[in-house]
């Protein structure tokens, strides 16, 4: 339902998806040169602890999103000791160039075709992809402020439109924030406060809206992901609204706090397996399937909305997962035929088949060589 409004708005789903047919790595990470030539099936990386695995995956996510994977700051991905990294991407068929630059300093930079992009975010569907990474866990163990932001990223790939919302909004509630703690000190008229409050009002009702549509959307096969996962425990999502009122009537009491109380950056994503938070009850293993499980519907809806399959990103995806969540995780996420990466310590940790059927590709020490 989201979807088709969104497409239709924005002609998202007419930008054609092609799958990564070259990655080229500068001072990235632990990289200072690679070149690699991913197939358009499965890849696989495998290789030890600390030899660049995840830092691989975090170079894609960069190039399809641009933006690293969750945690990371952008100074943290350039390489020890260089003042800048580079990770270009190559699209296969329309060869189209996505390129991102590091720099110490400065904001980071997203150019297509070496023509420089006003921000790095309107790299955004050009290589859609869904990735999981360790630092995913926190959407389900984590504060408020990782489920929002889990809302954020993946609604943004799929809505421009949801992202200019998310843009001004998040620029009023600075200004608004900024005169509250000024009007701590001296008075500040009502008018003063009434563009910034009037912005946040109407752009977070859609953010709200948005985010109700897209839970609900998610909540069916995020469920059914997580029955086939997790061995019929259910999983159930929530959008909890904290605060239904209107921020102009918080205006006084949040003078006093120096910050805004009402309003979509303080909601949640309610997410509970089997009856319970699983924010507090899940164990490891629970909550590991239910991050996943709400990747495989974003996944799921990605595919719905762009017509095609989303690169999916998965970086050590099987720890903590017994036997039989690990083989019905392969079944769920490599029958697709979109373009896979799958890291690994060690290649026959994900099955003899898929062995045959994948490029591998191993690391040891920033340096990836083909198997
Ligand atoms: N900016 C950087 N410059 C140089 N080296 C870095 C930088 N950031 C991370 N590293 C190093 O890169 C190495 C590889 O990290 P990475 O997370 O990619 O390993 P991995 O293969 O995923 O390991 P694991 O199996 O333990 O997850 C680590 O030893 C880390 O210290
Ligand atoms: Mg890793």
């Amino acid at each position: 339902m989201m979807s088709r409004d969104l497409s239709e708005e924005e002609g998202v789903g007419k930008v054609p998806l092609l799958f990564l047919s070259r990655l080229s790595l500068t001072d990235f990470r632990i990289y200072d040169q690679l070149e690699l030539e991913p197939s358009p099936g499965l890849n696989l990386v495998a290789g030890p602890n600390a030899q660049g695995k995840t830092s691989l995956i975090e170079a894609l996510a960069l190039v399809s999103t641009g933006r690293l994977l969750r945690g990371s700051k952008d100074v943290q991905a350039i390489r020890h000791g260089c003042e800048t990294a580079s990770v270009e991407g190559i699209l296969g068929q329309s060869l189209t160039r996505l390129t991102v630059e590091l720099r110490r300093g400065t904001r980071k930079r997203a150019l297509l075709n070496g023509m420089g992009l006003p921000r790095p975010s309107d790299l955004l569907g050009r290589l859609p992809s869904v990735s999981f990474s360790a630092t995913d866990l926190e959407i389900v163990s984590g504060e408020p402020q990782d489920r929002r932001q889990f809302l954020d990223w993946e609604i943004a790939q799929l809505s421009p439109a949801y992202l200019r919302h998310l843009t001004v909004y998040k620029r009023a509630l600075e200004q608004r924030n900024a005169l509250l703690r000024q009007a701590q000190d001296t008075p500040v008229s009502a008018s003063v406060f009434e563009p910034w409050e009037s912005q946040l009002s109407d752009h977070g009702g859609a953010l709200r809206e948005t985010r109700t549509a897209w839970i609900d959307e998610l909540s069916r096969d995020a469920a059914e992901a997580h029955a086939r996962l997790g061995g019929g425990e259910e999983l159930c999502l929530q959008y909890d609204i904290r605060d239904e009122g209107d921020v102009r009537s918080s205006r006084a009491i949040d003078i006093q706090r120096g910050s805004t109380s009402v309003g979509p950056h303080r909601d949640d994503l309610v997410i509970r397996v089997a009856g319970q938070e699983a924010r507090y009850f899940a164990s490891q293993g629970q909550q590991r399937t239910a991050v996943i499980a709400l990747k495989l519907a974003v996944l799921a809806a990605a595919e719905r909305h762009f017509k095609q399959s989303p690169v999916l990103l998965l970086d050590d995806v099987f720890s903590d997962l017994d036997r039989s969540r690990r083989s019905q995780l392969m079944e769920l996420t490599l029958g697709r035929g979109g373009q896979v990466f799958l890291t690994c310590t060690e290649a026959d940790q994900v099955g003899f088949e898929l062995i045959e059927s994948s490029t591998i590709f191993q690391v040891e020490s920033g340096r990836v060589s083909r198997r």
